[in-house]
């Protein structure tokens, strides 16, 4: 993918739409373009497994995309689920390409994901929203910003330490 040129540092025009769910005639490109995202900078930037970059939750997760506009050229993602009998949403794979870091596209994924588990909550019947992540060290700083606390050790997930951090969004 080419670089833009993000040196003015006027914010670029974008949205983030959901992933329409299974059975879509869209879903599969977009997840897909979610999916190039990741392994741009999960593996190519992080060098995580490629093995382990794509799992299980995949199917179930639903997934945010966010895109620049008029291009549709897609530079990040999220994805939130809610595991078989659980009752709190997993956050993860949050990812923003590198040249478009620090418009605060992170902080707009994370709020639209919560947007997200907030109604889906109240759709579920569930009294409280919780949301769990699994946060690389260095990225423990953003979390905190919207709500995030540590709890519990640090642990090793795919080869690099991690903290789970929880939030209740309002
Ligand atoms: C983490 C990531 C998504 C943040 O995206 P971003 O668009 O650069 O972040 P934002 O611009 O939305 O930052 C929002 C706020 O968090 C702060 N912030 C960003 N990265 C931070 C970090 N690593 N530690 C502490 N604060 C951070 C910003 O300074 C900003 O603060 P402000 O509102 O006071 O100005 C991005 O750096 C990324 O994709 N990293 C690689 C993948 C990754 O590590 N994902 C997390 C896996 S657990």
């Amino acid at each position: 993918m080419s670089n833009p040129d993000t040196s003015s540092g006027t914010l670029p025009s974008h949205e983030i739409i959901v992933i329409p769910p299974s059975g879509h005639q869209d879903r599969l490109l977009l997840l897909d373009q979610c999916i190039h995202v990741r392994i741009d900078v999960f593996v190519h930037e992080q060098q995580f497994s490629l093995d382990v970059e794509v799992d299980e939750h995949d199917p179930i997760a639903t997934h945010f995309l966010l895109r620049l506009v008029p291009s549709l050229t897609p530079i990040g993602t999220i994805r939130a689920y809610r595991a078989e009998g659980e009752k709190y949403y997993k956050l993860s794979r949050l990812a923003v390409l590198k040249p478009y870091r620090k418009y605060h596209f992170g902080r707009d994924l994370v709020l639209a994901l919560h947007r997200w588990v907030n109604e889906d909550a109240i759709r579920s019947g569930l009294q409280v929203a919780r949301v769990v992540c699994h946060s690389q060290l260095p990225v423990k700083g953003f979390y905190a910003k919207y709500g995030y606390q540590p709890e519990g050790d640090e642990f090793d997930e795919d080869g690099a330490p991690h903290q789970k951090m929880v939030a209740y969004p309002s």
